[in-house]
């Protein structure tokens, strides 16, 4: 399993820190939470500050992003370096045309689906990813309560992508931590995101990225 801590909850005044806090910690990659007020109502990050998040680290960036028509923008993010791009489902009517866009410009791609999603709106696109995100909260903010429903979700994913042959990454996003990723990881997921779990830690990012490690070895 793979730990993507979620930038969205570190201390922007001293990001790089934040960043290199959890590498220490045992991070596998770094997740970067894009919204523009419009797909989702906050306003986060744009290609600037992944550009600054690529010069903190060598650590795989995961952009997720939360944006109406992300083709516009395709090409800023991966260009800041960007090594995987996921956009929503609910944001590209086009979303074949996406994805081969996002690995045509050298990035590997992912499809994520909000909880009301089904996933059979991703099936046929499945062959085509190296990523599926399954959001376990409403995209919009750090530190909401995970959906239980989640859960059997991963696993119902976990059996499309099995069905199919498929490697892609399979990853979950919103109000996971050391409470609940031995669950998660039992659904199948492969990368678990985490935002408050790591940065809120009483002892620390680093501490936090270790007790999720221990909690899903368990
Ligand atoms: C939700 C974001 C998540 C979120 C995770 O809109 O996509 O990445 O920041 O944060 P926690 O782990 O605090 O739910
Ligand atoms: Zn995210």
């Amino acid at each position: 399993m793979k730990i993507a801590p979620s930038i969205l909850s570190a201390d922007f005044a001293r990001l790089s820190d934040d960043i290199q806090a959890v590498g220490e910690g045992g991070a596998d990659w770094i997740h970067v939470d894009v919204m523009d007020g419009h797909f989702v109502p906050n306003i986060t990050i744009g290609p600037l500050i992944v550009e600054a998040a690529r010069r903190s680290t060598k650590l795989p960036l995961d952009v997720h992003l939360m944006i109406e028509n992300p083709d516009r923008y395709l090409e800023d993010f991966v260009g800041a370096g960007a090594d995987y791009v996921t956009v929503h489902q609910e944001a590209c009517p086009h979303l074949h045309r996406t994805v081969q866009q996002i690995r045509k410009l050298g990035a590997k791609a992912g499809v994520a689906v909000n909880p009301a999603t089904s996933l059979e709106t991703v099936r046929d696109i499945l062959p085509d990813l190296d990523l599926l995100l399954i959001m376990s909260v409403n995209p919009g903010f750090g530190g909401q309560s995970y959906i239980e429903a989640s859960t059997a979700k991963l696993a119902r994913a976990r059996a499309m992508l099995d069905g199919i042959g498929s490697r892609a990454e399979l990853e979950v996003d919103g109000g996971a931590g050391a409470g609940n990723v031995a669950s998660i990881v039992g659904a199948g997921a492969t990368v678990v995101v985490a935002g408050s779990a790591v940065y809120r830690h009483p002892d620390g990012a680093a501490a936090g990225v270790r007790e999720i490690r221990a909690a899903a070895t368990a």
